[in-house]
């Protein structure tokens, strides 16, 4: 049962400790299941204090009781650690990178064989457990372990399970995406201070914007076009705005956006 056997982190920077948050808030491993490994001691020192979780002294240490074993450290270190992570006595734990770019292919080839890989692409909202996250299972993953990581990822907001071959579009999207979203929401706070609204103003009506347009898509199932013709009355303010966006290509500018950091995100993968 890979749930009842330890749980591995193999980097404790921001993306393991969010997911290491979230696996506690929602009670699905507890603290004394919870295994992890840094090069920082520092790190492992504010860990153990923070969540009463097992730091190890050594990779080797961490590897053996783990059922389960998140890599979360940068794409860059990803080879060197992967070829520790592949010497490592008592390896059979189901291997999980969150690494940008990291084919499944990469992954195994470096691993013994029939380890067990899955390859996510989260975002950096998982910080604040609103996360998304999707997953793409690599050979000889069970469902029960599939289950698992869908679980490890939903306790840091949404997880769906989606086809490598779609990892750099869901990069360029959602990856990326929280950048495209800051930047509407910093225009949209200069613009209402431009219209001489105080600063804390602007930024509290534009937030509670986003946010509650999330929602009301959400919870009425409705297609954002049929929303945004419910504000849109004939002749009123909100056409008058849109007719801007539109007359700037506002649509093409993300559409372009997104395919362009979904061409970057393959051909980093690919060097
Ligand atoms: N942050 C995000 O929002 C986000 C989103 C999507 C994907 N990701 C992916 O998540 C991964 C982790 O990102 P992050 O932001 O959490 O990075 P991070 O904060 O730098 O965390 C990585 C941690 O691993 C440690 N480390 C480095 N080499 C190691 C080794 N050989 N063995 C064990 N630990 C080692 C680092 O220590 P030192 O700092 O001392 O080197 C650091 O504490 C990346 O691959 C990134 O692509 C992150």
């Amino acid at each position: 049962m890979v749930e009842k056997e330890a749980l591995g982190f193999l980097g404790g920077g921001n993306m393991g400790e969010a997911l290491i948050k979230g696996l506690l808030n929602t009670s699905i491993v507890p603290p004394h299941k919870i295994l992890v490994f840094d090069v920082s001691n520092e790190r492992l020192d504010y860990l153990k204090k923070m969540y009463q979780i097992t730091p190890c002294a050594t990779l080797e240490e961490m590897v053996s009781p783990c059922g389960t074993i998140i890599i979360a450290v940068k794409p860059q270190t990803m080879e060197p650690v992967l070829k520790q992570l592949g010497t490592c006595k008592n390896m059979r734990a189901l291997v999980i990178s969150i690494a940008a770019g990291f084919s499944l292919e990469r992954l195994a080839g470096s691993l013994p064989e029939k380890t067990p890989v899955i390859r996510v692409m989260p975002n950096t909202p998982a910080l604040v457990q609103e996360g998304t996250s999707a997953l793409a299972r690599g050979e000889n993953v069970s469902e029960q372990q599939m289950d698992f990581a869908l679980k490890i990822f939903n306790s840091v907001g949404k997880a769906i399970i989606v086809e490598e071959k779609w990892m750099d579009a869901v990069t360029g999207l959602s990856g990326s995406g929280p950048a495209y979203v800051l930047m509407l929401m910093e225009s949209l706070m200069d613009a209402g201070v431009l219209e001489g609204l105080p600063r804390q103003v602007s930024r509290e009506l534009v937030l509670q914007t986003f946010l509650g347009t999330a929602h009301m898509v959400l919870e009425t199932g409705k297609h954002p076009a049929e929303l945004k013709d419910l504000i849109t009355s004939p002749g009123g303010t909100t056409i008058e705005g849109l007719k801007v966006l539109e007359e700037r290509g506002t649509r093409g500018a993300l559409m372009q956006a997104v395919r362009a950091a979904t061409l970057r995100s393959r051909e980093l993968g690919e060097s």
